[in-house]
C-alpha cells in the first residue's frame, strides 16, 4: 500500500480499497486509545468558507487530541478576503503557517485548485456540490461498523440523490467493495444522475407519500437519508419534504439502520432518536475517528 503521507484527499476516489481499510484500522485505535502528543508541534489550518458543524469542530478536535495546534476561520468576513484579497493570495499566506490546510469552498474543484497550488497536504472538507470524501469515508466507517462488510447490502438513498454529494460519494465508496443493491428513493426529478449509476443501481423514482410502502418492500440494510438541499433546487423545494419516524421504524427489519449526514432539515423525527436504528449521532461522531486516522497519516506519524 502507498503511504499516505503528504497526500492531498479530494475525492474518495483518490484511495483504494486497502487504504481505506487501513484508515479504518487507525480510526478504530483512536477509538480505543490516543496518543495526545503525536502531533505537537504540527499545525492544522482550518479555511471553511462555508457553513459547517461536524466537518470543521471534528476536524479541530482531531488535530487537538493528537496535539496539533489549529488555525483557521470560519467566516470570512473576519478576514482579509473583505478587504478583496484573493482565494489563491489567501492559500499561500496559509500555507507559510501550517503543516496541513483542510479547505470548505462552495466551489466544485477549489480544492484540487488549493492542491495543485500549495507544497502542503490539502484535505478537501467540501467542494460545492462536487465532493466531500471525508464524510464517505466516515459513512462506510460507520457502515463497516455495523455490518461487518460493505458488500451484499441493499442501502437505500433518500431524498435527493441528483444533487447530494454525500450521496454521490457513498456510491463511489461502495462500488470498491463489491456488489450492493443500491436504491434511490427520490421524487421524480431528483433521481440519481447516470454517472453514479452501475449494474447494482435500482433506479426507483417514487411518490415519496409511499416512502413507508416502499422501505418495507426493499427492506434496506441501510437507510441513508438526506436533506432536500433548497440551493439547488428552483422552486419551493418544501413540495419534495418527507419523514422518517416511528412509522417507518415500525416496518422495516429490525437490522436496519438509519444514517442522516446531518445536518437535518425535517427529514427525521427527532423522537426516534434514541432508536437503536438511529445512528446518525454515533456517524457523525466516527468522523472525529476518520479525521484523526486522515491526519496522522498524512502527517506521516500515524
Ligand atoms: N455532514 C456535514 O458535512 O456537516 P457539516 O456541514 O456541519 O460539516
Amino acid at each position: 500500500m502507498k503511504s499516505l503521507k503528504g497526500r492531498d484527499i479530494i475525492s474518495i476516489d483518490d484511495f483504494n480499497r486497502s487504504e481505506i481499510l487501513y484508515i479504518f484500522k487507525i480510526a478504530k485505535k483512536y477509538e480505543k486509545k490516543v496518543n495526545p502528543n503525536l502531533l505537537k508541534g504540527k499545525i492544522v489550518a482550518t479555511l471553511f468558507f462555508e457553513p459547517s458543524t461536524r466537518t470543521h469542530q471534528s476536524f479541530s478536535s482531531a488535530a487537538q487530541r493528537l496535539g496539533a495546534g489549529v488555525i483557521g476561520f470560519s467566516n470570512i468576513s473576519s478576514t482579509s478576503i473583505n478587504k478583496g484579497e484573493s482565494f489563491s493570495d489567501t492559500l499561500k499566506i496559509m500555507e507559510g503557517y501550517s503543516d496541513l490546510l483542510v479547505l470548505r469552498h462552495p466551489d466544485s474543484g477549489s480544492a484540487k485548485i488549493a492542491a495543485d497550488t500549495l507544497n502542503i497536504p490539502v484535505i478537501n472538507a467540501g467542494d460545492g456540490p462536487n465532493h466531500h470524501p471525508t464524510q464517505t469515508l466516515l459513512d462506510l466507517y460507520t457502515i463497516q461498523k455495523k455490518f461487518k462488510r460493505l458488500n451484499n447490502l441493499k442501502i437505500a438513498f433518500v431524498g435527493d440523490p441528483k444533487h447530494y454529494r454525500t450521496f454521490h460519494g457513498l456510491v463511489l465508496g461502495l462500488n470498491k467493495f463489491g456488489t450492493n443493491k443500491i436504491y434511490g428513493i427520490s421524487p421524480k426529478g431528483l433521481e440519481m444522475p447516470p454517472e453514479f449509476k452501475n449494474p447494482n443501481y435500482i433506479d426507483d423514482v417514487i411518490d415519496m407519500r409511499k416512502l413507508n410502502k416502499n422501505l418495507s418492500e426493499i427492506k434496506p440494510d441501510v437507510i441513508c437519508a438526506g436533506r432536500i438541499p433548497k440551493e439547488y433546487i428552483k422552486g419551493d423545494a418544501g413540495k419534495y419534504s418527507y419523514k422518517i419516524d416511528q412509522k417507518t421504524l415500525s416496518i422495516l427489519p429490525n437490522y436496519s439502520i438509519i444514517m442522516h449526514p446531518l445536518p437535518r432539515a425535517g427529514e427525521i423525527d427527532p423522537l426516534i432518536d434514541s432508536s437503536p436504528m438511529a445512528v446518525y449521532f454515533e456517524q457523525a461522531k466516527n468522523g472525529l475517528y476518520i479525521r484523526m486516522a486522515l491526519l496522522a497519516l498524512i502527517l506521516g506519524t500515524g
